[in-house]
Order: structure tokens, then sequence, then C-alpha cells
């Protein structure tokens, strides 16, 4: 059977895409950020899945003010970087699982999760700076990719609580696909940044720590915490918070098991107008 073997957790900021693209990844501003990944990447290298379901939000880019799913799943069988304005990221194009992908939609919407199933899309920096962070430059992305797209963008946005619940449903729907296959689940986004009106710019250090302290030891607690304290305390866009929720709902130890291993813990303000934030967590074998 299909198994979840570890978590891995980290903001999206486009920038740090720019950064690995131009080549300023040794650029004093930089170093800092690239440097907390160091291990990371090496982690990947040790630990390597064969399919990554990859948990992050689309910014306007697939989906526009016209639809607006609040999970969907990428059902397809590859899919392109996309041009945000600037020109699609030169990375590789991701390629999905759609047999594993069709068998977690059928699972997870008979769990009584209403799923958006989507066959075509391009995938923005929500999804191409993790692989990015994690991978490096490689040729071709090292495993397949499920995406896994949540509205955090245009309220009502879903709450921590249904986000851990579903996280648990991915769970039993992965460990029910009758393949041998290692599963990371990603979720990505996040941590405090706000990007508009006054009190853009705004970072929250303390709150940011205490997040991971709790995503790692009372995940269950943490998921109760609702909208308006990741919106006072985070920013407007710390929301895609809720999102780590989701890959920590599908840890062994939330469904019985032994607690994770942290194999890695990083935290770094600021890049760009966000901090980022960054966790692996691993399943015992
Ligand atoms: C930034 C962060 C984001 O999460 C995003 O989607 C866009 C920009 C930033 O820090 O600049
Ligand atoms: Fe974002």
């Amino acid at each position: 059977m299909a198994c979840i073997t570890a978590s891995v957790y980290t903001s999206h900021v486009p920038a740090i895409g720019a950064a690995i693209d131009l080549g300023k990844t040794h650029e004093d501003y930089w170093k800092p950020v690239f440097a907390g990944y160091a291990f990371a990447q090496r982690w990947l290298r040790d630990n390597p899945p064969d399919v990554v379901f990859l948990v992050y939000n689309d910014h306007a880019t697939a989906f526009s003010l016209d639809l607006i799913p609040t999970f969907a799943i990428g059902t397809g069988a590859s899919f392109q970087p996309a041009d945000e304005g600037w020109g699609p990221r030169p990375v590789p194009v991701v390629e999905g699982h759609a047999e594993l992908a069709a068998h977690i939609a059928q699972s997870v919407i008979q769990q009584d999760f209403d799923l958006t199933l989507v066959n075509r899309m391009d995938v923005d920096h929500g999804l191409t700076v993790p692989l990015s962070l994690m991978c490096g430059q490689p040729r071709a992305w090292p495993f397949k990719v499920i995406p896994f797209a949540v509205n955090v963008v245009q309220y009502p946005v879903p709450s921590g609580r249904r986000c851990f619940a579903l996280g648990q449903a991915i769970r039993r729907a992965v460990e029910s696909f009758d393949a041998d296959l290692k599963v990371q689940v990603w979720g990505t986004g996040g941590m405090s940044h706000q990007l508009q009106g006054p009190r853009a710019g705004l970072i929250n250090r303390d709150w940011d720590n205490r997040f991971l302290d709790r995503l790692i030891a009372e995940p269950a607690a943490l998921a109760e915490v609702p909208h308006i304290e990741y919106v006072r305390e985070a920013g407007s866009e710390g929301i895609e918070l809720v999102m780590w929720l989701i890959a920590r709902g599908a840890m062994a130890d939330v469904a019985g098991g032994p607690a994770p291993r942290v194999a890695h813990r990083f935290y770094h303000v600021p890049a760009s107008n966000t901090a980022v934030g960054h966790l692996i967590l691993e399943n015992s074998r």
C-alpha cells in the first residue's frame, strides 16, 4: 500500500523564485534564506518520495474571480508553470500522478469533502517556489506531484479545523491506494505577511514561532484557531498558513500513531515582505 513518509512545510515567496531563476542566491540578502534550505535538499535526496501531494494556493492565476474552488485536486497528467505576468518560470513541467489523484478524489469525496477535479491548470509560484526551494534546479522534478489548490485568497476561506480534518481524510485515501508508493504531503504558503493596506509589511515573529511549536506538538488545538486570529496576528496573507494544517492532519500521530520526528526547523525574517518558515516532520518507519 502507499504510505505517507513525511510532511514538509514551507513559505512560497515569489521573489525567492526570482532570486533562484536570476542567479542571485549568493547575494547577501538571500544567503541566509537559502542556507536554511541546504539541509532540506540533502534530506530530500536521502528520503526520496515517489509522489508529493502538494497543498498550495493559486494566486488568481489558474483561477480568477470568475471561478473559485475551495479545494481543487490536480488530476491531470502534467501541469505547466504559469505565466504570472513576466513569463513562466524557467522550471520543469510538473508531472502529475493521475491514478493516485483519481483514487484520492474518489476516497476524499466519499469521506464528504467536496473537491473540484482539475484536469488542466497552470501552476503558479505557490507550487513552483516550494519545489525550487526543496529540489534546487534539476532538469526534471525528481518525483510526481499532485497539486492541491486551496482558496485562501477570496473570503470565505476554509477554517483551520476543516483543513486539519481534510488532511486526515487524505491520509486514509493515500493509505488505501494499492501500490507501493512513498508519498510526502507538503503544506505551503505563509508565514506572517500582509501585502496591502495600512499594515502592509506586517511580520509577527513571536506568533509565527508559536505556530511552529503548536503545529509540531498540539496540531488539533492549533486547528481551532479562528480566521480572525490569523489575520490580526499574522496579517491578511498569513491566512495561507491554514494550508499547513492539511499536511499536519495527514501525519500518523493524528490517527493514533507515534509522534513525528522533527528533522528540520528554520525561520528567517524577512524575504521580500514575508516571514519564511520551514519544517520537516518524519513519520517513523
Ligand atoms: C509575497 C508573498 C506571497 O505569499 C505572495 O503570494 C506574493 C508576494 C511577498 O512577500 O512579496
Ligand atoms: Fe502567497
